[in-house]
């Protein structure tokens, strides 16, 4: 059986780190979901559409003019516009095929998201549920953009940070929630290097 490994988890608690390394420790390919939902987005805010409009969401599902390499996908606007039209079920069937289809590979894959875990890839031989408390996102957030030369506060990321969480654990489409079977990493206390070394801990064991 091929080796899946399932990360989710809300908006910068670090899983995306944690999804890469452990793609390198197990030799796997990863995808990083949330840039499908940050493509979208990035297609509807650049021609203008409404995020609140779900029709004019769909239509910006169309992702062959979209570069994943493009710089914008991990812009503020285009975060919170992704966080928007992802709650839209019509979004989500667009984008399913390319995530179950990368999933099913036959050499195995790591993914990193929301629902790996409960909708893409159920089966998965280790998932992972990655947590902070708001306040810990919210400090890494803001490290990340202050080092980009982007000017913002904090208190306006933990708010960003709060609603995201709120529309991502709220949504009725694949909402954010740790699988049954998911191991919970709480990354609160521990830097990057003792993130990484307990996620490959948990999965090894999980395995063994
Ligand atoms: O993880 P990231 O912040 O890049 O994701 C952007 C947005 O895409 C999230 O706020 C979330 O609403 C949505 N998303 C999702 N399902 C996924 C990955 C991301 O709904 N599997």
């Amino acid at each position: 059986m091929p080796l899946v490994i399932a990360v989710d988890g809300p908006a910068a608690s670090g899983k995306g780190t944690i999804a890469r390394a452990l793609a390198r420790h197990f030799g796997l390919p990863h995808m990083d979901t949330g840039l499908l939902y940050r493509a979208v987005a990035l297609n509807l805010f650049r021609f203008g559409g409404d995020p609140a409009n779900e029709l004019e969401a769909v239509r910006a599902c169309d992702l062959s003019a979209v570069s994943f390499e493009d710089d914008e996908l991990r812009s503020e606007i285009v975060g919170s516009y992704a966080s928007r039209i992802s709650a839209y079920p019509a979004v989500r069937a667009h984008l399913l095929d390319r995530q179950r289809n990368f999933a099913a590979q036959a050499g195995g894959a790591v993914l990193d998201g929301r629902d790996i875990g409960t909708v893409i890839a159920p089966g998965a031989s280790a998932k992972l549920f990655v947590t902070a408390t708001p306040e810990v996102r919210a400090r890494r957030r803001l490290a990340e953009l202050t080092a980009r030369g982007m000017n913002v506060h904090f208190d306006e990321i933990l708010a960003d940070i709060r609603a995201r969480d709120e529309r991502d654990a709220g949504r009725e489409a694949a909402p954010l929630v740790q699988a049954e079977d998911a191991m919970l990493l709480d990354t609160s206390e521990l830097d990057v290097a003792q993130a990484i070394a307990a996620a490959i801990a948990l999965v090894e064991r999980h395995l063994s």
